[in-house]
């Protein structure tokens, strides 16, 4: 009997479609699942010569070609560790452990560490594209040790998405949790895009009073022009979806949930001291939004009233294109200082032109806007907001951020991401801050000193 080429640990729908991926790819492929019952319905409906299903880790471990390499797609935490504890048993020394899943970048460093101590090979590879994309072509994020990646590299280049050359979205990054972080990262991304999508939409709702329906049609257009992207294009539909006469979006509980890798991007950000404002202030937006209650309760107390926006819609909505536009690339700009940090504390000399590549196809934050990035990245410089032609954007355009912004605030329309977007524009724009004040508060109650402008040292003064 031929030996498979890889297994696939945790069974549910994306374990399931990266399986079927892989097999559908020509590699032979052996299934496990810790409720037998799951791998069972799922063999049932998808099993094949390519893709076959085991009852317990041993034989499954038996029916892999040396070196052995095991994919997990289970909850991160410490489910992973207690099935790496009950397969090694059954592995041998060179074989290989991927983590598929959205794991901390720390744990996978322990893990690997802590593997080699066995001579067992552990590596974290970020897949995004939700369940369309594990099936049909993610975006895949390695990271670890390279010789791994070159065992694992035919694989995980046959299932990827193709970038818009028609590449693999897949590229080796760096050393150790490389993959994982760049994947926390890319979800950071993702929860700040998404909230100041939620924001946009909130200001045509509630500022214009316009329907779901008529909502989808602006998405529609804006996914035509430089917004073009995998949201804006679900966007259209989710805003369109009607139950009877009313839009199914209009019944959606107003809570949004997180499994925590925004969080961890904004308490990573905080950590390496780099400013993330528009991603932070999208998970304090989940935050917010998921005190159902206290909200209803202070709504009452404060009651706002109905503000309407009399601007032409027409004209504004081109004014807010521009305004979410800028808004994303702060995003993004935000991300990529955090990457360029982590990547230069943690040595793993991650290539922006290339992340931008891997991202153009497959995962959530797939937008038009990767191809320039990943042309201006091939300059070396890594902060987007350095580059001519992004300031010049910015500079032709960043009026109407501010007057989105400006328009919300006082028509009481909450814009927690675009306006940390324009703040931190503003803040680290200005030559000269107000920190200078913030220096004379700390000295005057602390004498924790203070540099001068004008002379070299280190000065108290009696104030
Ligand atoms: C992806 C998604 C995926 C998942 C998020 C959702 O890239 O495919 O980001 O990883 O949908 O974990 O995260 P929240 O539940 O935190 O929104």
């Amino acid at each position: 009997m031929n030996k498979s080429k890889i297994a696939i640990i945790g069974l549910a729908v994306m374990g399931q479609n990266l399986a079927r991926n892989i097999a559908n790819n020509g590699h032979k492929i052996s299934v496990y699942n810790r409720t037998t019952k799951v791998m069972n319905e799922f063999i049932d409906e998808y099993g094949s010569e390519n893709l076959e299903g085991y009852e317990d880790l041993c034989t499954l471990a038996k029916s892999l070609e040396k070196p052995r390499i095991i994919g997990l797609m289970i909850k991160s935490g410490p489910a992973i560790d207690s099935v790496i504890e009950s397969i090694t048993q059954f592995l041998e020394d060179g074989d290989i452990i991927v983590d598929f899943g959205n794991s901390n970048y720390q744990d996978t460093i322990k893990r690997e560490k802590k593997l080699k101590e066995k001579n067992l090979k552990f590596f974290g590879c970020g897949v995004s594209g939700g369940e369309e994309g594990a099936l049909n072509g993610p975006s895949l994020m390695p990271g670890g040790d390279k010789e791994t990646y070159e065992c694992i590299e035919p694989i995980l280049k046959s299932i990827a998405a193709k970038d818009f050359k028609g590449k693999d979205c897949v590229t080796y990054l760096g050393q150790d949790g490389s993959g994982h972080y760049l994947k926390m990262v890319h979800n950071g991304i993702e929860y700040g895009i998404m909230q100041m999508m939620a924001e946009v939409y909130g200001i045509l709702k509630n500022g214009f009073g316009l329907k779901a329906g008529e909502i989808s049609k602006i998405f529609a257009n804006y996914n035509e022009g430089k917004l073009k992207s995998y949201l804006c294009e679900i966007a259209v539909p989710i805003l369109a979806k009607k139950e009877g006469e009313d839009y199914l979006i209009d019944k959606v509980l107003d809570s949004a949930a997180q499994k925590g890798t925004g969080r961890l991007t904004a308490i990573e950000s905080l950590e390496r001291g780099v400013g993330l404002s528009v991603i932070t202030q999208s998970v304090y937006a989940r935050v917010y939004s998921s005190f159902k209650n206290t909200r209803t309760e202070l709504s009452k107390l404060y009651e706002k009233g109905t503000h309407k926006i009399e601007d032409d819609l027409e004209e504004f909505t081109k004014i807010l294109e521009n305004a979410l536009y800028i808004g994303v690339i702060i995003s993004y700009a935000q991300g990529f200082r955090l990457l360029e940090v982590a990547s230069d504390e943690q040595n793993w000399d991650l290539n922006f032109s290339e992340i931008s590549r891997i991202w153009q196809g497959g995962c959530i934050i797939r937008a038009k806007v990767l191809e320039s990035f990943e042309t201006l990245f091939v300059s070396g410089e890594k902060n987007l907001l350095k580059m001519p032609e992004v300031a010049k954007y910015i500079n032709e355009n960043i009026d109407d951020l501010r007057y989105v912004v400006g328009l919300s605030a006082m028509n009481a329309l909450p814009t927690l991401s675009l306006s940390s977007a324009l703040n931190s524009f503003e803040y680290i724009t200005q030559e000269r801050s107000t920190a200078n004040f913030i220096q004379g508060l700390r000295d005057y109650f602390g004498a924790h000193t203070f540099k001068r402008t004008d002379k070299e040292g280190t000065f108290h003064s009696e104030w």
